[in-house]
């Protein structure tokens, strides 16, 4: 097994402050969520984000502290515009809650300053979208100043959003006494953190998804942590041409090879196991737009031209499930295969299977790869399923996150 690189920087998440180290009783405690969640037909279609909010907002309410929640949804450029009210989403969050949310049509203003002043003790109130003023995204000071009146404390739950140093994100905090995590954004943290940069070994990385430019950073990182990793989706092309390897017409970012083939030799270098798809399913069409393929067949090493990969081929999966049968931690991000057409998923719903069977510490990331823990039934097997989309993968990659550099620290 190999030796932690010393070059990591493993954030010490036990040193973050959060709502279990102050006193947030009775307070007015403004709480930054992320409930950016897809809607459909002015309903709520996916409640994931608001559920893994619960454990923060009911703690506070056990603190009879008056939750005043605020989050951002879709990107409506500044401007107010209802296809992006969370109205909807105070409704739900009311349903799981089983109590009443008051929904304010503003976040800001002074029917929200008079509103929040008489709330009671125990209270939950969601504003309006931040993002219909462009002042949320500008990282403006009035405006940050107007939303921190609100609140006596801050608590950072949004951990989706923890990339962005917005005023909802970093301006407010800077001007309240008491800022610090709540329990998904310290879980996010730890999993996403703590446990990939020390992690229990074998620790094996499986990437998918389209575009090898999203995470080229996040396998350059990833390979100072773990001991294999496993690489599908549209973006395995991409380094199988940088090796050298027939790819057909599958897409391929050849300004990305350089950087490809660095990953490549850099996990030769570590002592990587570094595992590539070895067969494919192919397809002489695809439309992923219309969701349609032309005829398939299995392709076993090279892909011929005017074919291309559509999923990992059963050589590949059983490779796979292989590596992830015998690691004690498991990432999982992206799916292996044009997930979206019917036909293209058998390789990440098989992905989905062997991490819900294996008994190691599994994180898992991504709209798809979630989606296919779902279809499986295999969610209720996996450790931890983190909500964020590029907060996560900025993470991983080791960047700074200002949502939660903004937090006070157990020394200050
Ligand atoms: C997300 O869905 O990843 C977060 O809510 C952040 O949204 P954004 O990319 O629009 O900032």
């Amino acid at each position: 097994m190999r030796p932690i690189d010393s070059s990591i920087i493993a954030l010490d998440m036990e040193k973050l402050q959060t709502v279990t180290d102050v006193d947030l009783r009775e307070k007015r405690v403004l709480v930054r969520v992320d409930f950016n969640v897809p809607l459909d037909g002015g309903k709520v279609a996916n409640c994931s984000r608001i559920v893994a909010a619960l454990p923060t907002i009911s703690y506070l309410l056990g603190q009879s502290a008056k939750v005043i929640l605020m989050s951002h949804l879709g990107r409506p450029n500044g401007k107010k515009n209802l296809n992006y009210s969370l109205k909807p989403v105070a409704q739900e969050l009311s349903r799981l809650l089983n109590r009443p949310v008051l929904f304010l049509d503003d976040c800001i203003g002074p029917s929200v300053a008079s509103t929040v002043d008489e709330l009671d003790d125990g209270s939950v109130v969601l504003l309006e979208n931040l993002r219909f003023y462009g002042e949320e995204e500008a990282n403006d000071s009035a405006f940050s100043a107007k939303l921190a009146s609100y609140g006596d404390a801050y608590v950072n739950d949004a951990f989706g959003a923890a990339h962005r140093a917005h005023a909802s994100t970093v301006g407010v905090p800077r001007l309240l006494p008491i800022k610090v995590a709540g329990f998904l954004m310290q879980k996010e943290l730890e999993f996403l953190g703590n446990r990939t940069a020390n992690p229990e070994r074998p620790f094996a990385v499986l990437l998918g998804g389209a575009k090898v430019s999203d995470k080229i950073g996040v396998i350059d990182a990833l390979l100072d942590r773990c001991d294999k990793m496993l690489i599908g989706g549209a973006m395995a092309y991409t380094l199988l041409f940088a090796n050298g390897e027939s790819v057909g017409n599958s897409p391929v970012q050849k300004d990305r090879s350089e950087a490809a083939a660095a990953a490549i030799a850099k996990a030769k270098r570590k002592g990587v196991e570094f595992l590539l798809p070895v067969d494919h399913l192919c397809s002489n069409f695809v439309d992923v737009a219309s969701k349609k393929i032309g005829k398939t067949q299995i392709m076993d090493g090279p892909i011929a031209d005017g074919w291309q990969g559509v999923d990992i081929g059963p050589k590949t999966i059983g490779r796979f499930g292989k590596a992830i049968a015998d690691a004690k931690t498991i990432l999982w991000n992206g799916p292996v295969g044009i997930f979206e057409i019917p036909g293209c998923a058998e390789g990440t719903l098989a992905i989905a299977k062997f991490i819900g069977d294996s008994k190691a510490i599994s994180i898992v990331g991504g709209g798809d790869s979630i989606d296919a823990l779902d279809r499986s039934g295999r969610s209720k097997d996996i450790t931890f399923i983190s909500t964020g989309g590029g907060a996560s993968l900025e993470f991983l990659e080791g960047k700074e996150l200002p949502g939660a550099a903004a937090l006070s620290t157990k020394n200050g």
